[in-house]
């Protein structure tokens, strides 16, 4: 029977993964541990580190009872049947596969500790993103480090929540999928954690695979899905050269059930802190097989969503006469999608940087998006991938013509142009007539994510820019 379960790594995945958890499974403690003493108390306090809608509900039922935050990692590791490593995989800055292997050095100092403090058997879960045959590495360092008298059980379980809708996808996720060892003893872990999931879980929803296929199948999905992405936004560009309307190419594939009807949203470029880590952990993976064929077809869908940026850029410079330098230029949403308050790889700051380096002066509203965060996200100089096109604008910083707000209207009042970079739902309830009025003029619109109304904004008297979407109003000023 699993009495206790820990949770390593606070953040994104591990908070709202264990607080589910803790709510659907009442009769197991549930321990969150991060060595980040901020974060943890962020957990502990009225304002959670991260947003997520619904999610503060869960943590105030369940903080206190079956669901605890602590620093204190190897007292519940010690305690916990079966240990969740939720910590985080970023992309390697240094030395061999620098810029598209996974950094397995906090995936690592984890198993070191498990190894170390553990005194009974264990199932150790892979609930982060990892390169596939990490199992078996992990498997390697706890079965070396210990005293030979824990057995471990390393499962595959990586998590397929979407941010901005973590809780929805939790509570009733499309799948669950657990992946282990063909022994009698892996096929009783599988069972074990099979069994947490359906306490809430329809048990034909979790799916049972080795573990390799579900390591893969987690980068193969991001993958998926950014290629997606990259493909509608391929076609958006083909759309302002021809004449045709994204929009409308949009609703037409969507209604082909082959092909579904989501991730068909043109857009500024898909963000967020797993879509191009993923897929470069999958290149540089094809790469160490010698599939450099399959390498390079990936490479492309990050590729693209850099044109898509640098097209953006290069459109809002060009249409404001060739140069915004000096001009004001309201940017609305910094987040890297709707709902959440993470900026992690934002499309915003590639933007933001590109405007910027032609000397704009800009003022940021973001709902949820502190001041603290845009600073630090534009003043950071990220190691550009090898093929980026952005690589110029990402070494810019120019924090110091940057002005945050918290007031739409503010941002807004005498700008010459409005970039709208994240789908906000409050954009669209904005009164344009009132912000027009303030703006200087010509006052332009460039929507980002396609969220506005560009009739009524035309009417207004804005020139705008929509992505995939006809000129004609704006080919003739
Ligand atoms: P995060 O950066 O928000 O959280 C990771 C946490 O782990 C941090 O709070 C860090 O302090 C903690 N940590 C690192 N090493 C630790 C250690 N040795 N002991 C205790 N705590 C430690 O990362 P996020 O976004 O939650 O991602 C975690 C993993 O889940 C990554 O592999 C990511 O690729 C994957 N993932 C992320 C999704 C997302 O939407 N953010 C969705 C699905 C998977």
């Amino acid at each position: 029977m699993v009495k206790k379960i820990c949770g390593i790594g606070a953040g994104y995945v591990g908070g709202p993964t264990m607080a589910v958890i803790a709510l659907n499974c009442p009769s197991i403690e549930v321990a969150v541990v991060d060595i980040s003493h901020s974060r943890i108390s962020a957990w502990n306090s009225d304002k959670l580190p991260i947003y997520e809608p619904g999610l503060e509900q869960i943590i105030q039922q369940c903080r206190g009872k079956n669901l605890h935050f602590s620093t204190d990692v190897e007292k519940h590791v010690y305690e916990a049947d079966i240990i969740f490593v939720n910590v985080n995989t970023p992309t390697k800055t240094g030395g061999r596969g620098a810029g598209k292997a996974a950094d397995l050095t906090y995936w690592e100092s984890a198993a070191r500790m498990i190894a170390d403090v553990s005194r009974s058997n264990k199932i150790v879960v892979e609930k982060s993103t990892v390169p596939v045959r990490t199992a078996e590495v992990i498997e390697k360092i706890l079965v070396h480090n210990s005293n030979g008298k824990v057995e471990y059980q390393i499962l595959s379980n990586p998590e397929f929540l979407s941010e901005g809708t973590s809780i929805q996808d939790l509570l009733n996720p499309d799948r669950v999928l657990i992946g282990g060892n063909d022994s009698l003893k892996g096929q009783e872990a599988i069972q074990k954690l099979k069994a947490i999931y359906a306490n809430w879980v329809p048990e034909d929803r979790i799916i049972t695979t080795n573990v390799w296929s579900a390591e893969l199948s987690k980068l193969a999905d991001n993958a998926f899905l950014a290629q997606r992405i990259s493909s509608i936004n391929a076609m958006s560009a083909l759309c302002e050269s021809t004449g045709a309307d994204i929009s409308q190419v949009s609703c037409v594939l969507s209604k082909n059930t082959k092909l579904g009807s989501r991730y068909l949203n043109a857009s500024v470029g898909f963000g967020g802190s797993c879509f191009q880590k993923d897929i470069l952990n999958l290149v540089y993976i094809c790469e160490c097989n010698g599939l450099v064929e399959v390498a390079n077809y990936w490479k492309e869908v990050i590729k693209v969503n850099d044109y898509q940026k640098s097209r953006f850029v290069k459109k809002v410079i060009t249409s404001m006469f060739n140069t915004v330098s000096g001009k004001k230029i309201a940017v609305l949403g910094f987040s890297f999608k709707k709902d959440t308050s993470d900026t992690r790889k934002t499309p915003a700051i590639d933007v933001c940087k590109g405007l910027l380096a032609d000397n704009a002066c800009l003022s940021i509203y973001d709902p949820r998006v502190s001041e603290e965060q845009i600073r630090r996200d534009l003043s950071m100089n990220e190691i550009p991938w090898e093929n980026s096109i952005m690589a110029e604008a990402m070494r810019f910083d120019g924090t110091k013509q940057v002005s945050v707000y918290e007031d739409v209207y503010e941002a807004t009042k005498d700008a010459h142009g409005i970039c709208v970079l994240t789908e906000w739902d409050e954009f669209k309830e904005i009164d344009y007539q009132r912000v027009f009025e303030s703006m200087e003029k010509p006052a332009f619109v460039f929507d980002g994510r396609n969220v506005l109304d560009v009739d009524k904004l035309r009417e207004i008297g804005f020139i705008v820019y929509s992505i995939g979407k006809p000129l004609k109003q704006w080919q003739s000023c």
